[in-house]
């Protein structure tokens, strides 16, 4: 591999809080844009290749987890830079050999133009296969969240799905989720910025206050 063709394939990862960057293509679902998803949330998420054991092991996992996304206005894109017949035939033997209908489409990114743009090519850890990257990108198309692990190790679906939970939890009720936070758990309400609301805090009733800066509550 050259030299150049490596430093080809680096691109600035796009951030959390930014605006996701459009594409145009080519899916198992025919051809679709990220502009498509607007108004519903997304995640997206490449693997290295087809046809190999973790990778085969995630795409189970994620469907296993897609009707609960779905119920929670999530949509499901899958990306790697294998081909559409490749994803059809490795699909369709996912769903002969374990049983699993992949419900979700897949880009065929073979010019890795999606890989590119979402910075999913990490060149030190393969020059051409993407890492598994996970993007939450929300219904106005902002990035809300990026997971990225090596091809080595699996992702695991708890805690794409927890993510999930946490971020839509925070936007509807103005709160934070601490570590370890499931659905159900108590939530951070928003520290203090003035001494004054600092000394209100402590007096407040209807909540749990540790102390002024860490005080939680029911939702
Ligand atoms: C896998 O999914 O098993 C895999 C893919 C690429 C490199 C190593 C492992």
């Amino acid at each position: 591999m050259s030299e150049q063709f490596v430093a080809s394939n680096v691109n600035p990862m796009p951030r959390i809080g930014e605006k996701a960057p459009n594409f145009e293509a080519v899916t198992t679902h025919g051809t679709l844009r990220l502009s498509d998803y607007a108004g519903s949330w997304l995640i997206l998420f490449s693997h290295p290749a087809d046809f190999t054991p973790v990778c085969t092991t995630e795409f189970i996992a994620f469907q296993e987890i897609y009707p609960e996304l779905k119920k929670l206005g999530v949509e499901l894109l899958g990306v790697s830079v294998d081909s559409l017949y490749s994803h059809i035939a490795w699909t369709r033997n996912i769903e002969e050999k374990m049983g699993v209908r992949i419900e979700f489409p897949i880009v065929a990114d073979l010019d890795m133009n999606v890989a590119k743009k979402f910075g999913m090519i990490m060149p030190e850890e393969h020059s051409t296969e993407a890492v598994r990257a996970v993007f939450i990108i929300d219904d106005k198309q902002i990035i809300r969240a990026i997971i990225y692990y090596p091809l080595s190790a699996g992702r695991n679906m708890s805690e794409v799905l927890r993510l999930i939970q946490a971020l839509k939890t925070s936007d509807a009720h103005r709160v934070a989720t601490p570590a370890n936070w499931h659905p159900g758990d108590a939530v951070i309400v928003p520290t203090p910025t003035t001494v004054e609301e600092a000394e209100a805090r402590m007096m407040e009733q209807d909540i749990e206050v540790i102390d002024w800066y860490l005080s939680k509550k029911k939702i």
